[in-house]
């Protein structure tokens, strides 16, 4: 079958990097070369130069996502990492939500890369559970991805059996949610949990457009990562760190970390796995500065040693 010269998926590769910040060469190459040549084909264009100016039309919407759609991997199940489900279910909420229930607040839960939605709905299934406990709470759950296709099939909400896999069974057991319901040709996310969420594209690439963000409390950007370059990693969890709200955390994926010399995220481990904290600019003690020390800010200080929270955490690893 007929594929591209190396210079011309050198082009394209480099649009990929420039458009996405998706590095192609981390990207499972089998197959992507022709289906690109099919996607030109469909578009009757005979040269790479040709395709690259008409996805670099900003009215090309349709053709970019196009291209978007043969290159980016979509692997995506139900309660991927279990563990970090039931961190969020038994300590994260509980947590935010002590805090948030006096200030009144809602809390903000955002899947940078879903996919085709199994993460969010995943989140989703966790905080409805919570909420039926805990009324009082309100919850916002946001899923966006650069993929227009798998944002279709995550507002569809109806999966095949490759999304309900061995762990997932384990957890929905446990919790014995009953908000997914079994068809003939896999499962459907039921109604009371889809309308929960909202699923929007956003090519995090476009930095500038978190800025128009509300602030989050958790941000999940799992096996997104990995297909970035180094430097728009740090760019790119810089923006996650100012969306974060205080005590925020970020969940990546079980084989991701932070680049190294990262220090605005402090590592939170949990049984099974871990995740991050938003480092808090430490507030100068006016009390210390001035040599004096009041026997409550002193209990304070003793209270932040039992439990540690985001502000009077020491820097480094935490233990949750
Ligand atoms: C392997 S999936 C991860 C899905 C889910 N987070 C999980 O762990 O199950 C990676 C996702 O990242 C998305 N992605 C890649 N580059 C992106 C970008 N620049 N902006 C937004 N999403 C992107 C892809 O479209 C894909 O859906």
């Amino acid at each position: 079958m007929k594929s591209l010269k190396t210079e011309e998926f050198g082009k394209i590769e480099e649009y990929i990097l420039e458009y996405s910040g998706i590095l192609l060469s981390r990207v499972p190459k089998l197959g992507v070369s022709e289906r690109i040549l099919k996607h030109m084909a469909s578009l009757k264009v005979d040269s790479v130069d040709s395709y690259l100016d008409l996805l670099k039309n900003p009215g090309n919407l349709a053709i970019r996502d196009g291209l978007i759609s043969l290159v980016t991997v979509n692997e995506s199940y139900l309660f991927r990492n279990p563990s970090q489900f039931n961190f969020l279910a038994n300590e994260l909420l509980p947590k935010l939500g002590e805090k948030k229930r006096d200030l009144k607040k809602r809390i903000y839960c955002w899947s940078a890369g879903c996919s085709t939605g199994e993460e969010l709905y995943s989140m989703a299934f966790i905080v409805n559970w919570f909420q039926e406990k805990n009324p009082g709470l309100s919850f916002s759950l946001l899923g966006s991805d650069i993929n227009t296709r798998s944002l279709e099939k995550a507002r569809l909400g109806k999966y095949r059996r490759r999304s309900v896999r061995a762990s997932t069974r384990m957890i929905l057991e446990r919790f014995n949610f009953p908000y997914l319901r079994e068809t003939p040709d896999g499962y459907e996310i039921e109604d009371e949990i889809r309308e929960k969420v909202n699923f929007s594209f956003l090519n995090l690439r476009n930095l500038c457009v978190l800025k128009t963000f509300p602030k989050m409390d958790i941000i999940f950007c799992r096996n997104v990562l990995i297909y970035f370059e180094e430097s728009f990693k740090v760019q790119l969890l810089t923006a996650f760190v100012e969306l974060l709200l205080p005590g925020g955390h970020i969940f990546l994926g079980e084989t991701e970390s932070l680049p190294e010399k990262f220090k605005k995220l402090e590592l939170v481990k949990c049984k099974g796995c871990y995740c991050y904290r938003k480092v808090e600019e430490q507030e100068p003690q006016k009390d210390a500065a001035e040599g004096k020390r009041s026997s409550k800010s002193a209990k304070i200080q003793e209270n932040d040693r039992q439990v540690p929270e985001a502000g009077g955490s020491p820097r480094g690893r935490v233990e949750a």
